[in-house]
């Protein structure tokens, strides 16, 4: 677009700042492109990349045959959820204290569809003890690791335990001797190609090294989740559905037959992170605006608060970026501050207006605002709260 900054700039005419902003015509454009790139797989919205539930009814209902329901990140948000109509919300990730649990099966018992997720047997004794508790079946799922092992090198995370058959035969029966659990899913998140950039403009001299490493991984990925789905059937259970990958990984990950859906989040709001893989792009939907209050000396501006640091590894793109006005530059010996961001700009910028920062991780920015500017066709649309917004701090 031809000046985006005066474009986004002017939208913002009179608004409270900071402020987050979505543009809608870009989000839905990264909508239809993300569909595409799926090839038919079906498509789990992975909710913490989002946090805002009037876009994650966006998403969802833009394409209805296109998604499967929500991946989410708590227990609680997944009760939150279908307390609002959402249903089909498969919880990524353990939990094991009642308190987080303990809402979610009278959810079940009317109906909603609330799946569990574990890896160790005790996982799975908890749900069952619970369940059964409160007099329902629950539906889980099992997390199985997809990590890669090359000498002296753990490609991938440290999350679930299950990387062998024999430790899945272990847990499938655990899970066979739990009246109150269906086993429905499998998830295999091959996090070392999904969530590891390999364009990374910090790293130069490792990135045909990532790049090798992930290229030597994939066959394996794709075998060794072929293998578990089939320890499964033969246990015989018929899974419901098979989940793998990210945005960073939905080129390979559609290859894989034994998947059927793939999680996806961050490709939606495309923050600054995900510029930096080789193999796709999308454009930046979800971005934040903070005001130049400052002009200390010549060609450098001061702005109010914009340090929205990411989480994960420490490492330069994890920091927030400024990208418009083109051209304007964080100051090394400050970067984006906590209540002081100073810039450093050629041109003119009047005291008051805006500078557009991008933020590195797609979910993290709802949690630095009470609310999403929604924008389309150079105007606001409406104002909807994120999760902070509504006073839900899941994690
Ligand atoms: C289990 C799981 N699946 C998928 C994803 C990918 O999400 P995104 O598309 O936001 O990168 C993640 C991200 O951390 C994850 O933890």
């Amino acid at each position: 677009m031809k000046d985006q900054y005066n474009y986004y700039k002017n939208i913002l005419e009179g608004e409270r700042l900071p402020t987050a902003i979505v543009d809608l015509d870009v989000l839905d454009k990264n909508i239809e492109s993300i569909v595409k790139r799926a090839k038919g797989k079906k498509i789990r919205v992975a909710s913490k990349s989002i946090r805002c539930k009037s876009i994650l009814k966006r998403i969802l209902e833009s394409h209805p045959e296109a998604f499967n329901g929500l991946m989410c990140f708590s227990p609680e948000e997944a009760v939150d959820l279908a307390v609002h109509g959402f249903d089909n919300l498969l919880v990524a990730y353990p939990y094991t204290r009642d308190l987080q649990l303990v809402r979610v099966f009278p959810k079940i018992k009317e109906g909603k569809n609330i799946i569990l997720m574990g890896d160790l047997p005790e996982h799975f004794e908890n749900y069952d003890r619970l369940a059964k508790k409160n007099g329902v079946v629950v539906n889980v799922c099992l997390d199985i690791d997809m990590s890669t092992k090359f000498p002296g090198i753990w490609f991938g995370v440290y999350r679930s335990s299950l990387r062998e058959l024999s430790q899945l035969r272990k847990v499938l029966s655990t899970i066979k001797e739990c009246p109150n659990l269906r086993l429905v899913g499998l998830m295999g998140y091959e996090a070392q190609i999904a969530g590891v950039c390999d364009s990374n403009p910090y790293t130069k001299l490792i990135n045909p090294i990532i790049r090798l490493l992930k290229k030597l991984s994939i066959n394996r990925i794709h075998k060794k989740r072929a293998s578990m789905v089939q320890t499964c059937r033969d246990y015989g259970i018929e899974l419901d559905f098979v989940n793998g990958g990210g945005t960073g990984s939905i080129e390979s990950t559609y290859k894989d037959e034994s998947v059927n859906e793939i999680a996806v989040g961050s490709g939606f709001f495309s923050p600054i992170l995900f510029d930096y893989y080789k193999d796709f792009h999308y454009s930046p939907a979800a971005f934040y605006a903070i005001e130049v209050t400052r002009k200390s000396q010549n060609n450098i501006y001061t702005c109010a608060g914009g340090g929205y640091v990411a989480s994960g590894s420490l490492g330069r793109e994890k920091l927030p970026t400024p990208f418009l006005p083109e051209k304007v530059k964080l100051i090394p010996n400050e970067m984006a501050g906590e209540v002081q961001t100073p810039i450093s700009y050629s041109g003119e910028i009047r005291i008051g207006d805006p500078v557009f920062f991008r933020h590195s991780k797609a979910g993290e920015l709802c949690e630095r605002f009470n609310d999403v500017l929604l924008v389309s066709n150079a105007q606001v649309i409406q104002r909807v709260p994120t999760y902070r917004g509504e006073g839900k701090c899941y994690l």
